[in-house]
């Protein structure tokens, strides 16, 4: 199995301050940044984009994992990759030629993603499931942090993990994640667990370490 990695959300944090939170949450023990980016299009809500992303990259050698919940993707791709996000993930849903997304992100030298919706069956990445580096599954419609993780994502989840079988893809789940129920999704088969409120809910970095670890040791 893949180790467990912690992907705080930098969604939640306080972006007065982008830098110091980015460094603070890496001292703190996270694994990859999870990087959110809104269009107001694909998603009802507008985040930033690949210049901020750009801005902060060379504080910190962790892994920068993009999620891109914009339509259309293509267009953004290489921004991203020069701006030096290590995995590009894009929506299932974003756009009619998701084959051709993934093989652009992989051509760009980044890892390929592949995020969907709750709406979304598993069934829909079958056929590209081998140009993939990670597949994520949203436990929340996205869109907006702080959301309720949806309990049906549970089987949702032992269902992706079933198709990635022994391949060497990490099995990401995103929205809703606390140590409440953190065991329960690594339980059914996740690696990577995206944490926005539960990490950086109040924006205090002393408190940044016991909710990586909380979730950790969950
Ligand atoms: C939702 C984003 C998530 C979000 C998670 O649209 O993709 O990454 O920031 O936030 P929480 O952990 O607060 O649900
Ligand atoms: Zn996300």
């Amino acid at each position: 199995a893949r180790p467990l990695r912690i992907a705080p959300s930098i969604l939640s944090a306080d972006f007065a301050r982008l830098g110091n939170e980015i460094e603070a949450i890496v001292d703190a023990g996270a694994d990859y940044i999870h990087v959110d980016v809104m269009d107001g299009h694909f998603v009802p809500n507008i985040s930033f984009g690949a210049p901020v992303m750009k801005s902060v990259r060379g504080l910190t050698d962790a892994v920068f994992d993009v999620h891109l919940m914009i339509a259309p993707a293509d267009p953004y791709l290489a921004d991203f990759a020069a701006g030096g996000a290590d995995i590009i993930t894009v929506h299932a849903e974003a756009g009619p030629h998701l084959h051709r997304s993934l093989q652009a992100i992989r051509a760009l030298g980044s890892k390929a993603g592949v995020a969907l919706n709750p709406a979304t069956p598993v069934a829909a990445i079958e056929h590209v499931i081998d140009l993939c580096d990670l597949v994520l599954v949203m436990s929340v419609n996205p869109g907006f942090g702080g959301q309720s993780f949806i309990p049906q994502s549970l089987d949702k989840i032992r269902q992706a993990r079933a198709l990635i079988g022994g391949r060497d893809i990490d099995l990401e789940v995103d929205g809703g994640i606390s140590a409440e129920n953190a065991g329960a999704i690594v339980a059914a088969g996740a690696n990577v667990l995206v944490a926005g409120s539960a990490i950086y809910g109040g924006n205090d970095p002393a408190t940044y370490a016991g909710r990586i670890k909380a979730i950790r040791d969950a």
